[in-house]
C-alpha cells in the first residue's frame, strides 16, 4: 500500500466513476495475459520467488508462500468485483507463469497504477517496455482512466529508465508499505491520457 498516490487528484464525474468500475468488472484479457485464478497460486509463487522479480516490488504477499499467493489472487478477485483492481498472468502452459500484472484503480480520481514483473529470462530485451506501453494504452482506453501513476524503488534503475524514457513525469518521493508493515521509499511518476495519446501518435511506426 502506498499512501499519497496518486499525487494528482481530480475528482471524476459520477458517470465516469461508474464507467471505470464497470470496465474493471468486465475485463478478461490484457495483451497476452488472462485473469489470475486461485489455481494459479503454485505457478505464480514460482515466478514471484525469483529474487530478481520480488526484490523491487513492495506490494507482493509477505511472507511469500503458496498460501499467501493464493490469498493475494483471491483478494484481487474481490477487488475486481468492486471495480478497483485486476490481476493478470501470462500463462505459458504446463503451469508455468512468465509474467504478471497487478493493476490498482482509483475510480474516484479516474487514475490507476500497474505493478508487475517478467520472468528473469525475459529481462533487459525490451519486452518490458513494449508490454508496459501496450498496457498503459489499454488502461487509458479500455478502463477510461485519465491518469496513470507509477512507483519504483530508488534502486530499480530498469523501471526508472523505462518510465523516464516513455515521458512520464517525476512527481517526487513517497513511502510504500509492504503487507508485513515494513516500508520502502518509492519514486513517483505520472502521465495523463491526452499527453500519452499525443506521444503515441507522434512515435515513428
Ligand atoms: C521492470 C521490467 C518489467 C522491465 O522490463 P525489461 O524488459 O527488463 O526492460 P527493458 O529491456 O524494456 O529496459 C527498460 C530500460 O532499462 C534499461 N535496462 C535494461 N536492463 C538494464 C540493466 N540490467 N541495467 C541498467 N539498465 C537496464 C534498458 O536499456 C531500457 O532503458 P533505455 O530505454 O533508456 O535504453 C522487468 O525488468 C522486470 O520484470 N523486473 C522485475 C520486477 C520489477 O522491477 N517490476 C517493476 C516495478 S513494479
Amino acid at each position: 500500500m502506498t499512501e499519497g498516490i496518486p499525487i494528482t487528484r481530480h475528482p471524476a464525474p459520477p458517470e465516469q466513476v461508474e464507467r471505470i468500475r464497470a470496465a474493471v468488472r468486465e475485463a478478461e484479457q490484457l495483451n497476452d495475459s488472462r485473469l489470475a485464478r486461485p489455481d494459479d497460486a503454485e505457478g505464480l509463487y514460482a515466478l514471484l520467488s525469483e529474487p530478481k522479480v520480488n526484490a523491487p516490488i513492495y506490494s507482493l504477499p509477505r511472507p511469500l508462500n503458496v498460501g499467501n499467493v493464493r490469498k493475494f489472487i483471491e483478494d484481487h478477485v474481490a477487488q475486481q468485483a468492486r471495480g478497483e483492481g485486476l490481476l493478470f498472468v501470462r500463462d505459458a502452459g504446463g503451469g508455468q507463469i512468465m509474467g504478471y500484472s497487478d493493476i490498482q484503480v482509483w475510480p474516484e480520481w479516474a487514475a490507476g497504477e500497474i505493478a508487475g514483473g517478467l520472468h528473469p529470462s525475459l529481462h533487459s530485451k525490451g519486452s518490458g517496455t513494449q508490454g508496459a506501453a501496450q498496457t498503459f494504452t489499454w488502461m487509458f482506453e479500455a478502463l477510461h482512466l485519465n491518469l496513470i501513476c507509477e512507483t519504483a524503488s530508488l534502486e530499480n534503475v530498469i523501471t526508472q529508465r523505462m518510465l523516464d524514457g516513455m515521458g512520464f513525469h517525476r512527481m517526487g518521493q513517497v513511502t510504500s508499505r509492504r503487507p508485513d508493515g515494513t516500508t520502502r521509499e518509492s519514486l513517483v511518476w505520472e502521465m495523463g491520457r491526452d499527453e500519452w495519446s499525443a506521444a503515441q501518435r507522434s512515435r515513428p511506426s
